[in-house]
C-alpha cells in the first residue's frame, strides 16, 4: 500500500517501514563509524527497546560491542493494510541487520508492567543466554496497570502548586502562543504519575531478574532522566512529571544494595532534550527543543538520541575508567545541553520567539523533520509514492 503521515496533534497514527528502516540503518552507521566499544556488553535485556533513547541503546550495545540484545517493548504489528506502529518496523529492521551481523537478537511484544512480561523475558534470557550483564531501563508511557494491585494508574503532565503560563508552539503550524496550564487538584495525580513513571517497576525487574538467577556478576542497569532548563522546571523537573523522575533516581540506593552481593550498580543518565513521541507531548518542551537544537547545531554540538547512547557506553560505563557522577549521583549526558553559554543563548531567544520569527530563530524546521523521521517520513532515499509492503514481520516474533 502507500502509506502517507496521518498526524493528529503530537502523534503520527502511520509508519513507513522503508522509512523507519533507513532510520534504523542510519543509527547503526553512526555506532560502527565510531569503532568497537572495548570491554563493552555482552549481553542486554533492553526495557523499552523499539523507539528513543531504548532503541539507541541497543543498537549501540549490538553494532558498538556485538552484544546479544533481548528487547521488550508494546507495539502495533503490522497487519494487511493496517500499517505497525515505528517501534515494530524499527525492531523488525534492526533484528534483519543484527542476523545479517551474525548478533543474536530477540523481541517480546507486550506490557513490561506485568509480571507476565517478566516471566516471559527471563524464561527467554535462562533459554538463550543464561544471563544478562546489561539491563537498560527507557520506558515511557501514559498508563501502567499495577501488577500487584491491578489498579490502573494514568500520570499526568501538569505543574504542582500552581498555574504555569508560558510560551508553547504548535510545530506542525508554526504557531506560537501563550498556554496555561493548570496545577494538579490533588496528591492522586502525583501518586499516580509516580507509580507510572517513577523506579517502583525497574525495582520489580531487577528484584525479578536476581530470584531468578539470571543476572551476572558485575551487571549494570541503567534507566533515564531529565531535567532541564529553569524555563521547564514549572511543567517538568517541579511538575508531576518530576517528581516520578525524582522517585525514580531514589531507586538507585535501594538497587545498589540489592545487587551488591553480584558487584552490580545502578545508575541513572540524566539525558539531553531530543524529539521522541514522548518528548513531543509535552507542552512548552518542543519550543525549547526547537531553540536548543538551533544554538547546539550552530555551536557544532548537536546530538541525537543514538550520538548520546554511544557516548554514554563508550565515555561513560565502559570507558574503562570510574563512572563520573554529579553531586546527586547522576550520570550526565545532558552536559552539552546545560551548557551556560547554550542556555543562556536559549533563554534570550526563547523572549524573542514569536510565530513570525520562529522560522528564523529557532530549528523548528529540524524540529519537524525529525518528528516525521520518527515515523519513517522525510528520508530522501525513500519513495513514498510507491507502494510498498506494509506486513512487514519480526523475525524472532514471527508466528
Ligand atoms: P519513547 O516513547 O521513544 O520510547 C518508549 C519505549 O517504551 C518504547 O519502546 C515503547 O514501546 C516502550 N513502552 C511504553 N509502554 C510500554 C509498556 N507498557 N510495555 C512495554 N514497553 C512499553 O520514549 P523516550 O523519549 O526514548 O523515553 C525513554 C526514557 O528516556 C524515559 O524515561 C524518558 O523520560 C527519558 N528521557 C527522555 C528525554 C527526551 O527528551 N525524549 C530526555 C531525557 C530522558
Amino acid at each position: 500500500m502507500i502509506i502517507e503521515p496521518r498526524v493528529r496533534g503530537f502523534i503520527c497514527l502511520t509508519s513507513h517501514p522503508e522509512g523507519t528502516a533507513e532510520n534504523v540503518k542510519q543509527q547503526i552507521e553512526y555506532v560502527k563509524s565510531k569503532g568497537k566499544i572495548a570491554n563493552g556488553p555482552k549481553k542486554v535485556l533492553v526495557i523499552g527497546a523499539s523507539t528513543g533513547f531504548g532503541l539507541a541503546s541497543r543498537i549501540s550495545a549490538a553494532f558498538g560491542s556485538d552484544a546479544a540484545t533481548i528487547g521488550v517493548f508494546f507495539e502495533k504489528p503490522a497487519a494487511p493494510r493496517k500499517p505497525g506502529t515505528a517501534g515494530w518496523y524499527n525492531t523488525a529492521a534492526f533484528e534483519k541487520q543484527a542476523i545479517d551481523a551474525g548478533i543474536y537478537a530477540k523481541s517480546i511484544n507486550g506490557d513490561a508492567f506485568s509480571d507476565e512480561i517478566k516471566k516471559q523475558t527471563i524464561d527467554l534470557i535462562k533459554q538463550d543466554l543464561g544471563q544478562v550483564d546489561l539491563v537498560i531501563y527507557s520506558l515511557a508511557s501514559p498508563r501502567r496497570t499495577h501488577p500487584k494491585t491491578g489498579v490502573a494508574h494514568s500520570s499526568v503532565l501538569k505543574p504542582i502548586s500552581q498555574a504555569f503560563t508560558n510560551k508553547t508552539v504548535d510545530f506542525h503550524a508554526g504557531i506560537v502562543s501563550d498556554i496555561t496550564i493548570q496545577p494538579v487538584e490533588n496528591q492522586e495525580d502525583i501518586d499516580n504519575t509516580i507509580a507510572v513513571m517513577g523506579g517502583e517497576d525497574w525495582k520489580f525487574w531487577i528484584e525479578q531478574l536476581k530470584a531468578a538467577d539470571v543476572l551476572a556478576p558485575g551487571v549494570k542497569t541503567v534507566a533515564y532522566s531529565y531535567i532541564g532548563p529553569e524555563l521547564t522546571y514549572p511543567i517538568y523537573r517541579n511538575g508531576t512529571i518530576g517528581k516520578a523522575k525524582d522517585n525514580l533516581e531514589n531507586t538507585v540506593p535501594e538497587l545498589n544494595e540489592l545487587l551488591k552481593d553480584l558487584r552490580g550498580v545502578s545508575y541513572v543518565s540524566v539525558n539531553k532534550a531530543l524529539v521522541t513521541q514522548s518528548s513531543s507531548a509535552i507542552p512548552v518542551v518542543p519550543l525549547y527543543i526547537s531553540l536548543l537544537y538551533k544554538v547546539m547545531k550552530a555551536k557544532g554540538i548537536h546530538e541525537g538520541t543514538i550520538e548520546q547512547m554511544q557516548r554514554l557506553f563508550s565515555e561513560h560505563l565502559y570507558s574503562g575508567n570510574a563512572v563520573s557522577l554529579d553531586e546527586k549521583g547522576r550520570i550526565r549526558v545532558d552536559d552539552l545541553e546545560m551548557r551556560e553559554d547554550v542556555q543562556q543563548e536559549v533563554a534570550k531567544l526563547w523572549e524573542q520567539a514569536t510565530s513570525e520569527n520562529l522560522e528564523e530563530i529557532s530549528d523548528i524546521r529540524g524540529y519537524r523533520n525529525e518528528f516525521f523521521h520518527l515515523f519513517g517520513f522525510n528520508f530522501e532515499d525513500v519513495d513514498y509514492e510507491s507502494e510498498t509492503n506494509e506486513v512487514v514481520e519480526i523475525p524472532s516474533i514471527k508466528a
